[in-house]
């Protein structure tokens, strides 16, 4: 039989991982066991509904993996999949301390979308990150489809790169919000989670109504899990969402962690913040989704296994360690930071306040010599989301790979190297004519990324 095209197009993506070196902050390298428990005949399985946790006395993980217990599933042949999937949850749960999981959605956005389901009616109101400050397209982008049912308010970052906390509170005080949103894919402090639960208390006071406290964290929540990075729901949230690929080193999909009262979700709770468990299960299954993709909760809880590990820790200490430092390197060659530095993962490079070169270019210039970031907007930019004067950058996946402070700077200078060849190239943005400078940079990068296996390649 002819080799499929597709197993080609993998060998090729495989050496692409392994000689270039990625930067973006929101990917990550899995483990073989990630790989292959999603790459299981656990996607033969349809599983629609939830595993039930009724009668578990004993929540210890060998007792989960043995006892079968009921569900509320629609199929037959669940026995091994409810016990794979509770074990995810408790994992999950464990994790970040929270009082429940639903490990099915199938990314971040359908995590973001049934929380919203869950919680609100078409035209409430909702508090997130305007997303030219770093917020998410999910947070209310008017391109998406929450955007057309809710009714999104922005509040944005400080000059210093913080979040406007005065904006978040006065704009609480004025508007009838049934959510506060914390959450981003382009900030680079500490949240001060704390303060928005005051917001939020002063808020529900004023209005005489609950308001639910989400948190994203999409980006940080392997941080949160390795104890690097506050968890919102040790402050008073009710809700953290977030990517499992990310920081968390799992497979691509996404999670719902909240805090109230478990029971059944064939039943309709009432809608209180403490039922917002229950009203989450309903708003996955069967308010937004159909069948869960077991392989791929096979391989969350295999992930979640692995960052319960006292090693995830040092990983977590490490991705800040690393993104201090190659934050610190860049500023010494010229970068202005966006927030002037980093107290997380990611970076924000002001490229073309700098060296008057586009976000843009300077992405396809630093892919030429495998060097993997994007292009990024910075608050008030005038060139939008097509021509942004900044790119993001972050150490999560190299440091997977073992790269230390060390490397860090070598990254920096190489990055230094490159923004003065598009310097050189000016307007024209054509390359061409510094195709030698830019493979010499490129045969050194894969030098380097060699010596650190990719893995599960
Ligand atoms: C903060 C935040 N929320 C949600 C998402 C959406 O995740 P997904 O791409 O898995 O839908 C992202 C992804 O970039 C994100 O950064």
């Amino acid at each position: 039989m002819e080799k499929d095209f597709v197993f080609d197009l993998l060998e090729q993506e495989k050496t692409r991982q392994r000689e270039g070196l990625e930067l973006i902050p929101s990917e990550n390298y899995v483990s073989s066991e990630v790989l292959a428990a999603m790459g299981s005949v656990f996607t033969n399985k349809y599983s629609e509904g939830y595993p039930s946790f009724e009668g578990l006395a004993d929540w210890s993980e060998a007792k989960i993996a043995e006892q079968v217990l009921s569900n509320y599933r629609y199929y037959g042949g669940q026995k091994n999949v409810d016990r794979m999937e509770r074990l995810a949850i408790a994992r999950a749960m464990k994790l970040f301390k929270a009082d429940h999981a639903n490990v099915q959605p199938h990314s971040g956005a359908n995590a973001n979308e049934a929380v919203y389901f869950a919680w609100l009616k078409p035209g409430d109101k909702v508090l997130a990150m305007n997303l030219g400050h770093g917020g998410h397209l999910t947070h209310g982008s008017p391109v998406t489809r929450s955007a057309s049912i809710y009714d999104f308010i922005a509040y944005g970052t400080t000059a210093e790169g913080d979040i406007d906390y005065d904006e978040m509170e006065q704009l609480a005080l004025k508007e009838d919000v049934q959510l506060i949103l914390v959450g981003y894919s382009a900030f680079m402090k500490l949240p001060d989670f704390k303060r928005v639960a005051e917001i939020r208390t002063m808020a529900e006071k004023k209005w005489g109504h609950e308001i639910l406290l989400m948190a994203d964290m999409a980006h940080v929540a392997g941080l949160i899990a390795g104890g690097a990075h506050p968890n919102p729901l040790e402050y008073g949230f009710n809700v953290m969402t977030t990517t499992t690929h990310k920081t968390l080193r799992g497979p691509r999909g996404g999670i719902i962690l909240s805090m109230g009262r478990v029971a059944s979700p064939l039943k309709k709770p009432e809608k209180t913040l403490q039922n917002i468990p229950i009203l989450i299960d309903r708003a996955v299954f069967p308010g937004t989704q159909g069948g869960p993709l077991e392989h791929v909760i096979a391989a969350k809880a295999v992930a979640f296994g692995e960052a319960l590990k006292p090693e995830f820790k040092t990983y977590a200490e490490k991705i800040i360690e690393n993104a201090k430092a190659l934050a610190a390197a860049l500023s010494e060659h010229g970068f202005a930071l966006q927030g002037g530095g980093t107290e997380n993962h990611l970076i924000l490079a002001k490229v073309q306040e700098s060296f008057g070169i586009s976000g843009k270019f300077y992405e396809a210039a630093l892919d030429a010599v495998g060097l993997t970031l994007n292009a990024n907007s910075l608050p008030g930019d005038k060139g939008g989301a097509f021509r942004p004067g900044g790119v993001r950058l972050g150490t999560p996946a190299i440091t997977t790979r073992g790269l230390g402070v060390k490397e860090m700077a070598q990254i920096a200078d190489w990055m230094k190297r490159v923004a003065e060849i598009c310097v050189k190239a000016g307007d024209s943005e054509d390359l061409t004519a510094h195709e030698v400078e830019l493979d010499t940079i490129r045969a050194e990068v894969t030098a380097l990324a060699v010596r650190f296996p990719v893995p599960g390649i």
